[in-house]
């Protein structure tokens, strides 16, 4: 296993405010055992040599930081720190226009999953390598019965849960089909809630990694809890 010789852009979106977890400082910011959740992130994909260069979307207010933050974890890549949007997507399409022609994946990862294991990094770039994708994800089959609810009041159905997954990131995509599927949602103002979802509105074929719910994303202060006890004990 290995990612071949396919070199991989890794676009981290780190400009949320964080309004679920509702601490002062935003989530990527906060400090587990000595080290910013953003940090623990990037060492993650340090680990992995097929990724040739760095993008993250940040604040105004914690560019200096973050500038400190990727030096420090990767110091022998192009590194760019650049201000995000409003959303997530704005941040994300933001990042894209610094991507580099010579890569030929982009990847992109949430800055507060700081659980992805290498193994999953590397078996999404392999699968997204393949010829016959556009892209690939990291999802987890739905433990919970889904339900499409109308209003959030009324159930309209209930999805077979054997095809029901929940989306993580990393999702890594081939950088042109990307690059396309985000101009496209721009230019028709179509808003997605992941980077997937953009590349589906193009038609392209993503496929599905099987991860676990290790790499959950910190999004309430009961999660950030849980990755205090993880990181802590390690
Ligand atoms: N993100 C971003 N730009 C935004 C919003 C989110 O770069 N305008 C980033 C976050 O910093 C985070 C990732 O996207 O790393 C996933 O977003 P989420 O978990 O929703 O974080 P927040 O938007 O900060 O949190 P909330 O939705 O609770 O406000
Ligand atoms: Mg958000």
């Amino acid at each position: 296993m290995g990612s071949g010789s396919k070199q991989v852009a890794l676009v981290v979106p780190a400009a949320g405010s964080g309004t679920r977890m509702g601490e002062e400082i935003p989530k990527p910011y906060l400090t587990i055992a000595g080290k910013t959740i953003l940090e623990h992130t990037l060492l993650q994909f340090r680990q992995v040599d097929a990724i040739h260069e760095l993008i993250v979307s940040t604040s105004e207010f914690f560019k200096d930081q973050t500038c400190e933050i990727v030096a420090s974890v990767f110091g022998d890549i192009e590194l760019t720190v650049i201000e995000g949007g409003a959303e997530r997507q704005e941040s994300v399409f933001k990042a894209l226009q610094y991507v580099s022609d010579s890569a030929e994946l982009i990847a992109i990862h949430d800055a507060v999953r700081p659980f992805v294991s290498k193994q999953l990094i590397l078996e999404c770039i392999n699968e997204a390598s393949n010829p016959g994708v556009d892209g690939s994800i990291l999802a987890t089959p739905a433990k919970d019965t889904i339900k499409e609810v109308e209003d959030a009041k009324y159930v309209v159905e209930t999805p077979k849960r054997e095809r029901m997954w929940q989306a993580q990131t990393p999702q890594i995509f081939k950088r042109e089909v990307l690059l396309r599927a985000y101009n496209n949602a721009t230019m028709r103002k179509l808003m997605g809630t992941d980077d997937s979802s953009l590349v589906e509105m193009i038609g392209g074929k993503v496929s599905v990694i099987k991860s676990t719910t290790d790499n959950f994303k910190i999004t309430y202060p009961l999660d950030f809890q849980l990755a205090k006890l993880i990181l802590s004990g390690k």
